[in-house]
């Protein structure tokens, strides 16, 4: 049987938490009656258990919510927009609550679990205005007696999975499309972070998404086959993912045996660039909203940071300096700056990360290594002098270590940031409009940040290139979540 250990949450409202799945609006055990058990990871306590859903209990979510868009696919788009926009109330309204959650289940600090549930919120305030926009076409026919008209229509029931390392933003972002959209879901979130999306099942019921429109399905050991069945059933007309992007290709495997649309955003190994004739200060604040964010664990965080040489030490220096004053710790502490990793196997890599760049020559300017005692806390790290064969350079490293190399001429350092499989954001620093131009279009990225180390919103299409993924989320992503159908109307 499913627990939660109340006394940690200490929420305003406890019946936000919920330790049973959501499936055709009601809240569920898994059939075969097992569970996962979820810790904090800045203390390592039980937070509690949720279900161990299979196979079955994925296939039951999935005909609810097929049952479900007979009808929520028919309603009006007025009639979604007003629920989402009640949805979007009911989040700011238990906004110290949800970033509660967040905080205890991730580790992120309150001040970013709140940025995260506002950030989160507005995804469904964005989808709510983008339902009433949903605009078809008429198209001019070339015979006279024919007039072409083109519809959009929900998909239909959308699968998705989301991260732990934005446990309610990375929901939102694609349910809320989905909702907008007229289509139906069932969401796997992820182990580490389930309460976030359980708790934005319970606020979508008092919104008033009918039931079977919203299911969750919490599972850990039997991943491979609730993913499978997500991906291949026939009832499923969507696959909508963010994560790695190994899992990326797995998923986008199973959803090619149906033909299924999908939306991917996966890893992105950023590169960060600054030039000589940049503002070093903005730059630095550039990079540390960039590169710490969330302790480096979100896609978009600087991962490879080039600089010029001339301004190489300035830089390092006051990177160094800013990153030496962080404090490390629990995030519900109003003193912390930057919160624990998710687990054991995070710090592992981040070790890998460091130990293999120090071993080709990079010195630790700061930071460098775990914090001994409890929970996932590894010291924010800066690194100089990481050569180009770095394993920094190779994969993500989802950690609070900035890996600072040097570099001579725009040229070059164009040639080393696009030397990645990978492209989902890319940043740079210059005042030198010229540059701004041709670098931000050299890149090979999704989305480039010139004199920001920030562009997550709500309203910026949000994707990569390459290995990075595939659609767009955010902006005009209601589209992912709608099927064009031309009406030729003849005999006129
Ligand atoms: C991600 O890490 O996948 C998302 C980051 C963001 O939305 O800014």
């Amino acid at each position: 049987m499913a627990s939660t250990n109340a006394n940690i949450w200490g929420l305003q409202d406890p019946s936000l938490i919920k330790d049973q799945s959501y499936i055709d609006g009601k809240w569920v055990s898994a059939k075969e009656g097992g569970t996962i058990l979820v810790t904090n990871p800045a203390t390592d306590e039980e937070l509690g258990t949720v279900p161990e859903m299979g196979l079955e209990d994925a296939k039951s979510a999935i005909a609810a919510a097929g049952k479900a868009f007979a009808s929520w696919g028919k309603t009006t788009a007025r009639h979604r927009h007003d629920i989402l926009m009640k949805f979007y109330s009911l989040m700011q309204e238990h906004n110290d609550d949800l970033a509660r959650i967040i905080t205890l289940e991730n580790g992120k600090t309150l001040t970013e679990a709140k940025g995260e549930n506002a950030y989160s919120a507005s995804f469904m305030e964005w989808y709510a205005e983008e339902a009433v926009r949903t605009y078809g076409e008429q198209i001019p026919s070339p015979f006279t007696n024919i007039r072409n008209v083109v519809i959009k229509q929900p998909v239909g029931v959308v699968a998705i999975f989301t991260p732990w390392n934005f446990p309610s933003a990375m929901i939102t972002r694609k349910l809320g499309a989905a909702l907008a959209a007229g289509c139906t879901a069932v969401i796997k979130p992820p182990p580490e972070t389930p309460f976030s999306a359980l708790a934005l099942a319970e606020l979508s019921r008092r919104a008033g998404v009918p039931d079977g429109v919203i299911n969750i399905v919490t599972t850990q050991k039997n991943v491979i086959e609730v993913g499978r069945e997500m991906c291949e059933s026939k009832t499923v007309r969507k696959v909508s993912f963010t994560g790695s992007t190994p899992v990326a290709k797995g998923l986008y495997g199973m959803a090619a045996s149906t033909l299924k649309k999908v939306s991917i955003e996966a890893g992105g190994n950023a590169p960060f660039i600054v030039f000589d004739d940049a503002d070093i200060d903005q730059a630095v604040e550039g990079a540390i909203a960039c590169k710490f964010r969330g302790s480096g664990q979100t896609c978009v965080c600087a991962n490879r940071i080039y600089v010029q040489s001339s301004v190489y030490a300035d830089f390092a220096s006051k990177l160094a300096e800013k990153v030496t004053a962080f404090k490390v710790g629990n995030g519900l502490d109003a003193t912390t700056t930057h919160g624990p990793l998710i687990h054991e196997k995070a710090i592992s890599k981040v070790t890998r990360h460091v130990e293999d760049a120090v071993s080709r020559g990079a010195q630790v300017l700061v930071g460098g290594k775990r914090v001994d005692g409890v929970g996932a806390f590894f010291t924010p790290t800066v690194l100089s002098e990481v050569p180009a064969g770095a394993l920094f350079n190779v994969e993500e490293t989802f950690g609070p270590v900035a890996a600072l190399t040097k570099f001579e001429t725009e040229e070059e350092v164009i040639a080393l940031a696009n030397d990645a499989d990978v492209g989902l954001a890319g940043y740079f620093f210059s005042r030198d409009v010229g540059r701004v131009w041709r670098v931000a279009e050299a890149l090979e990225v999704g989305m480039v940040g010139t004199n920001t180390g920030l562009i997550s919103h709500a309203t910026i299409p949000f994707g990569g290139v390459k290995e990075s993924g595939i659609g767009r989320e955010g902006s005009h992503g209601i589209e992912e979540y709608l099927n064009q159908k031309l009406i030729a109307f003849g005999g006129i």
